[in-house]
């Protein structure tokens, strides 16, 4: 059965604040443990998500750059839709070693995507490089055999993130419990809001906020108050604090549920991945059937 997946991108500007981590134990969870068909991509040129799942990404017969090309070009290889004529394109994603899930790599080819480099200074108009992403997923013929498709960003805003942001419709923030935390917070509610306004991209809003890195301090502790207070709704009951596990897992290239299955952060990734399950968009913010060229696609 044809689907539209929920597309969530995991985004905040500040390095290492478990971004990847989340969108490979997660999207590991939501396949593994719940049978949800999902698709991680990764948009961030230092391709660590395919690697903390145990993916070759220096040499990968495809990557997440295939994603940025003008697809209006398109392929004579390609088959087309029948109803249209237009051409429809397959996603390069690979299967991992957990079944239903599968991965886009990224390597360091994706910082020099052709024409990205000045999108954020062009007219946000239809053919705009930064609307590529969105373009190419809208087009392809499988992105619709996905329940979910996640989005792992880069650690900074630009042409990459805004790229993502006109992609997916949902995002996570995992906010480490830190002083400068909450500003770096504010500003990606400005850059939301920005492209909501200029890109008239209405959808897009914060479904999740993750708190990470806690620990028993009274900073850690006064972070978290401010955020349960300013997104009472978005603020995961799952508070992440410091889980070696984690890291080893990664290191290699394994999900916590393979590792380290029965250790604290096992449940934690599984609680949260439920938590985003259970978000379900309000009918009312689900894209309208043929928004996105597929009249015949349904939410399961
Ligand atoms: N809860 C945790 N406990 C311990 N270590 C963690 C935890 N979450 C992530 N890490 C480790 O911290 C480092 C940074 O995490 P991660 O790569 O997920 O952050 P990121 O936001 O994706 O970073 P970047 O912005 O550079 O892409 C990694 O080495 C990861 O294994
Ligand atoms: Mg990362």
């Amino acid at each position: 059965m044809l689907t539209i997946p929920r597309r969530i991108a995991f985004i905040n500007e500040k390095g290492g604040s478990g971004k990847t981590t989340l969108v490979a134990n997660i999207a590991s969870h939501l396949a593994l443990g719940r049978g949800r068909r999902t698709l991680a991509i990764d948009m961030d040129p230092q391709g660590q998500l395919g690697k903390a799942l145990g993916l070759e990404v220096r040499r990968p017969k495809g990557s997440a750059i295939q994603l940025l090309v003008d697809s209006v070009l398109g392929d004579a290889a390609h088959p087309e839709d029948p109803d249209t004529g237009a051409i429809r394109p397959s996603l390069p994603a690979w299967p991992t070693r957990i079944p239903r899930l599968d991965v886009i790599v990224a390597n360091k080819a994706l910082a020099l995507a052709p024409g990205l480099a000045d999108a954020a200074t062009t007219d946000p108009d239809d053919h705009a490089p930064e609307r590529r992403l969105a373009r190419n997923l809208d087009l392809s013929r499988d992105l619709h055999r996905y329940d979910f498709v996640l989005f792992d960003a880069p650690p900074s805003f630009g042409s990459l993130t805004l790229s993502v942001l006109l992609a997916c419709e949902e995002v996570v923030v995992p906010v480490p419990l830190t002083f400068l935390a909450i500003d770096g917070f504010a500003e990606l509610l400005r850059t939301m809001k920005m492209v909501r306004e200029r890109y008239g991209h209405r959808a897009l809003r914060v479904s999740m906020v993750v708190p990470t890195f806690y620990r028993r301090t009274r900073m850690a502790q006064e972070v978290l108050e401010k955020l349960a207070t300013r997104f009472p709704k978005e603020i995961a009951r799952t508070v992440v604090g410091f889980h070696v596990k984690l890291d080893e897992a990664q290191s290699h290239g394994l999900s916590i549920f393979e590792y380290a299955p029965r250790d604290r952060a096992a449940g934690l990734m599984a609680a949260l991945a439920e938590e985003l399950e259970a978000r379900e968009p309000r009918p009312a913010e689900l894209p309208r059937a043929g928004d996105r060229g597929q009249p015949t696609a349904t939410r399961r």
